[in-house]
């Protein structure tokens, strides 16, 4: 049998990884899991009412492009959260949760080559996987930058190559970062867009933890894109009820773009897309239009970031995240001190490599760190964050 080729050199995915470290050591205490980013704070409870309320829709094959009222309340959102106005018919498109759009824009959008070359996408080093995967579908070359303490834990596309810039067709960017919890401000913001613009690149900016923060807001991408007056087409951004409102499983974002982008990527997902079905679209719709529980969300996190600062603030090297509901703590051997602190205390924490390659010099740049997942019960979280600070770093 012959299988694609282009798929055939991936490392396993972090978590299966994860499992083949750990898995066949025996944890040294109770479990507690701060590995995968998966939202555990409740949903608001009316969520189920607003579904049962429209379970007739489960009869109809529902809309590719959303309902009005959900395209609406997208747009009704971004104008409250950035004080930017959308058109819902042009400029906003329903997703079954962030990571499909983080996909398939790359096959909407992406052109074949670039100058009569193969085309690059560049993306932050670490990363969210989703991003490389959709440059290899492409058959477009990823091109990794270290997101470093160095770069203030953001990719400094700026410094590349002319070379790789003149192939550059489109950029990831992840504000607020996973894994480390940088947030990109209005400068770099706009000096990203100047460059977008200078070599005529899209930026896909996946600001899916925009509503996890500590202090301001962050500012969004289509905010500087208004406030420069950037070509409409140049940003592409990307939200998610996942991390906002805690309901990774119902699977619900969208995604905002100028009017031709927008169009080629309803174009897809009339032929390839999986609408979400409309009792989730009437839910999602209620959620996008409701912040009550989003700032009670965002208490709850605040309560975690201070936990942090007080369990880890005497760790050297430790750093608050600005946002977002990781920890990326500095280690000299991600790997090792996972598995060190599983065999010691049972506390569950990803290796920063797992979430990251080599660069061109073949330095890993997660190597040296673990991420570490605030989403447990509190009173997990606390003992998780104690037994990392004395096993870690014996420090008190
Ligand atoms: C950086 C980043 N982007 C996108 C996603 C996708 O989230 P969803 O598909 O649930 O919107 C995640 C989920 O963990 C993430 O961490």
């Amino acid at each position: 049998m012959n299988f694609p080729e282009r798929f055939s050199n991936l490392p396993a995915y972090a978590f299966p990884r994860l499992r083949a470290l750990l898995d066949h050591h025996t944890p040294g205490g109770d479990v507690v899991h701060m590995t995968i980013g998966e939202p555990k704070h409740a949903f608001p409870a009316w969520v189920t009412d607003v579904i049962s309320e429209n379970t007739g829709g489960f009869n109809s094959y529902p809309p590719n492009e959303g309902t009005p009222e959900l395209r609406q309340a997208f747009c009704d959102w971004v104008a409250r959260r950035y004080d930017v106005t959308l058109d819902a018919e042009t400029n906003v498109l329903p997703l079954n949760g962030s990571r499909e759009g983080l996909y398939n824009v790359a096959m909407a959008l992406c052109p074949e080559s670039k100058n009569g070359q193969r085309p690059v996408v560049l993306m932050p080093n670490p990363f969210y996987q989703v991003y490389m995967l959709a440059a290899i579908s492409v058959g477009a070359e990823p091109v990794f930058v270290s997101a470093t303490e160095a770069s203030g834990h953001l990719p400094d596309y700026t410094s590349l190559p002319a070379e790789v810039l003149a192939r550059t067709v489109a950029c990831y960017i992840c504000s607020p970062a996973n894994p480390q919890g940088a947030v990109a401000d209005h400068a770099y913001w706009s000096d990203l867009i100047a460059l977008a613009e200078q070599h005529d690149f899209q930026i896909f900016a996946d600001e899916c933890y925009s509503e996890i923060y500590r202090d301001a807001p962050p500012v969004g991408v289509l905010q500087v894109a208004r406030d420069v007056g950037a070509d409409p087409e140049r940003v592409v951004a990307f939200h998610s009820l996942s991390k906002r409102s805690n309901l990774p499983g119902l699977r619900s974002g969208f995604v905002v773009a100028g009017p031709q982008s927008t169009a080629r990527m309803r174009q897809l997902r009339m032929y390839t897309g999986a609408p979400l079905p409309l009792p989730l679209q009437a839910a999602a719709a209620a959620v996008w239009a409701d912040e009550a529980h989003v700032e009670d969300n965002r208490a709850q996190y605040r309560e975690k970031y201070d936990m942090a600062d007080r369990i880890l603030g005497n760790v050297p090297g430790y750093k608050g995240p600005e946002a977002g509901f990781f920890l990326w703590l500095p280690v000299e051997d991600g790997e090792a001190a996972a598995l060190s602190l599983w065999q010691a205390t049972g506390v569950r924490v990803l290796p920063g490599a797992y979430l990251s390659q080599n660069d061109a010099s073949g330095v890993n740049p997660g190597k040296g760190y673990i991420r570490v997942a605030l989403v447990a019960p509190k009173p997990d979280v606390e003992r998780g964050l104690t037994a990392i600070r004395d096993h870690l770093y014996g420090t008190q």
